[in-house]
């Protein structure tokens, strides 16, 4: 069985929705929840499915020491995980680690971009079409190899929290499948 470790600052709704997804695969388990936030919402929605959690400060995060003893895991993803992983733990999963960004990557990438300041600065450029990037994480904010792309428009009526809920259906729709994808491929 392949064990997954998801980690996460916020909402979590992308982490409930890959959990959901991967408890009807017995081949594949999400075995532990990660956040730096000790209050953030994704805490709750895994305990409601008795996933493990564990919250780390940023000491403990870059204490090979710490928090990632309980790493005994195959695979890492990162759902709306704002810190930027420590090169000691991308050097022990290389291209087992994905991430998922909600616009097209390499635009609209790195320090800083993360959430809503990615949809304003989208609006804000006039683009007309933004959309979801899927990719393997390396020592850089969003800079690892591309695995995956989906489009959607922009509309000039777009607030940053209607661009959201629009690039949040494509991540719901297609995160799960390209963690499946690329699990199966290792
Ligand atoms: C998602 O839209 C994800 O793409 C984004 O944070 C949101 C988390 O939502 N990630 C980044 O901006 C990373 N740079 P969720 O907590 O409801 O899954």
């Amino acid at each position: 069985m392949k064990k997954i470790a998801i980690f996460a600052s916020g909402s979590g709704s992308n982490a409930e929705n890959i959990i959901q997804y991967f408890a009807q695969k017995p081949q594949f388990c999400v075995k532990s929840v990660f956040c730096n936030v000790p209050d953030a919402y994704v805490l709750e929605r895994a305990k409601k499915y008795r996933i493990p959690t564990f919250v780390f400060n940023r000491e403990e995060f870059r204490n090979p020491d710490k928090v990632f003893r309980q790493l005994q895991i195959d695979f890492i993803v990162l759902a709306g995980f704002l810190w930027l992983m420590p090169s000691f733990i991308t050097a022990a999963w290389p291209n087992k680690i994905v991430n998922i960004h909600p616009a097209l990557l390499p635009a609209y990438g790195g320090k800083g971009m993360y959430g809503h300041h990615v949809h304003e600065a989208v609006i804000a450029a006039g683009e007309k079409e933004s959309g979801i990037t899927i990719h393997y994480v390396n020592d850089h904010y969003d800079q690892g190899a591309i695995i995956f792309q989906a489009k959607c428009p922009v509309l000039p009526t777009d607030t940053p929290d209607d661009l959201a809920a629009r690039v949040h259906e494509l991540e719901y729709r297609h995160f799960p499948r390209v963690i499946e994808d690329t699990l199966k491929k290792l």
